[in-house]
Parts: C-alpha cells; structure tokens; sequence
C-alpha cells in the first residue's frame, strides 16, 4: 500500500485537519494507518504532544506510537523551522528524522505524513520541505484553498513539485464553496485543465471542524478514499 506526504499551498490551508479525516476514514476501512509529522514549530500545548497537530493526528490514527517518533522535532516558536532553529540555538537532526521516517514506514500498512507550511518552507538554509519529500521519496498530495489566488499558490506548488521530481498523486481542494465566488466555483475544473492532475476532492467549510468526526464525515463524502488505497 503506497504512503503519502500532504503538503499545502500554504499554512493553514487545512493539512492537518485533512490528514486527520484521511488517518480516520482509512482506520475505519481497517486499513492501519501511521501518522508522521516530522517537523513541527508553533506554542507548545502544557499537557500531552507538545504539537496540536500532533494530538490530533494522533488521536485520528489511533496508533501506539511514541511522540517521539510522529515528531521527532517539536520548536517552540511559531516561525519556520529554520528561524525556530536559529532564534533558539537549536540544530534539526535530519538524520534521526529520516531514520524514524523508515521505522513508522515499516511499522504500518501504511503511512501519511504532514509537512509544515508549504513546499518551499525552510528546514535549513538550503533544505526545504521539497528536498525532505524528495529523501522520503513519497508521493504528494497537495491541499490548497478554492478562494481568489488558489491558481497561482497551486500552479507554483505544483511547478516546484516538477522541478524537484516529486510524484503529485493529486489535489484537494478545502473551503469549498460551490455557491462561492465565480473564482471558486470554477477552480477545481481550471486547476485540473491547467495542471493535469486529478482532483481527489473538495471538502467544505465544515461548521463543527473542531470535532474530528465531523470533519471525517466530510472528507469520506468528499475525498475519493478508492484512489489512495492501492
Ligand atoms: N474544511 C474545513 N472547514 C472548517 N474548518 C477547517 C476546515 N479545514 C480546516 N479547518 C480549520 O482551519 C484551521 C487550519 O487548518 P489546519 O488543518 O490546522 O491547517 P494546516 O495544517 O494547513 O496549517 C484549523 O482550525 C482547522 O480545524
Ligand atoms: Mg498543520
């Protein structure tokens, strides 16, 4: 069964939140599903995974997996991980990285591993999101906005994903709103017509997001799950 990488156009796009549904619905197909987010920065939660993104995941896999193995990196700042690193004094293990990348690969069926901001964000000077994709040697999936913008944030993502030789499995569109804007309404057509790629879904805005049920619903109607499992 292949594992992915979900990475977005942007922060905040809702990576993690889809992620979660995906872990979720997968789970409830009894497939057994990992959950990796190796690197993480933001406020640190008092109690519990330090990264909420982290807890959530977590919470939606339902693995036995130790924190430090679904984050091997936490830095307690909200900024990229290479600003982290250098307000903090702090250096980001790549290789521990990698070497729990390989064992939580190993340990499940399969694995969906988010990555932090977007493609381009910086882990070191010269290491970005796309070059840790490119040693995991996953496959993609992009998560990206339907609002005024999403062409150009997507189109770039998707152009970076080439020049690196990253394998996109496809695209889903978050916040939609079919009775949106024209801008809206039409991008998930134009975004397949100018990439290529396919559209594996369009999730809503979901009114209850908080509660992982309910955005699990959404991404079961909406997310096309047949063509992750393969
Ligand atoms: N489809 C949705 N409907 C409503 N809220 C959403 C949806 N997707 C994500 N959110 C919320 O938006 C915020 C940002 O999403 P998140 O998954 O954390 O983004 P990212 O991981 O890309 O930074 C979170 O509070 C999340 O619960
Ligand atoms: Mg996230």
């Amino acid at each position: 069964m292949k594992s992915y990488f979900i990475t977005g156009t942007d922060t905040g796009v809702g990576k993690t939140a889809i992620t979660a549904a995906l872990a979720a619905s997968l789970r409830k197909r009894n497939i057994d599903v990992g959950v990796m987010k190796p690197v993480a920065s933001g406020v640190a939660r008092k109690t519990g995974f330090r990264s909420s993104d982290v807890a959530l995941l977590h919470e939606a896999a339902q693995v036995n997996d130790k924190e430090e193995m679904i984050n091997p990196v936490f830095l307690p700042l909200s900024v990229s991980p290479f600003d982290a690193a250098k307000i903090l004094n702090l250096k980001i293990d790549m290789k521990i990285v990698f070497e729990r990348f390989h064992s939580l690969l190993k340990a499940h069926q399969m694995l969906l591993v988010e990555g932090i901001g977007g493609i381009m964000t910086p882990i070191a000077r010269d290491f970005f999101v796309a070059d840790m994709i490119k040693e995991m040697e996953l496959e993609t999936i992009i998560v990206t906005r339907a609002t005024l913008g999403t062409l150009n944030h997507t189109i770039m993502t998707v152009k970076m994903c080439k020049e690196y030789g990253i394998t996109v499995k496809g695209i889903i569109i978050n916040y939609f709103d079919e009775k949106g804007s024209p801008a809206e309404r039409n991008a998930p057509s134009t975004l397949h017509e100018i990439t290529g790629l396919t559209i594996l879904g369009t999730v809503p805005f979901v009114k209850d997001y908080q509660k992982l049920e309910t955005m699990t619903s959404a991404v079961e109607k909406n997310v096309n799950l047949d063509l992750f499992i393969s």
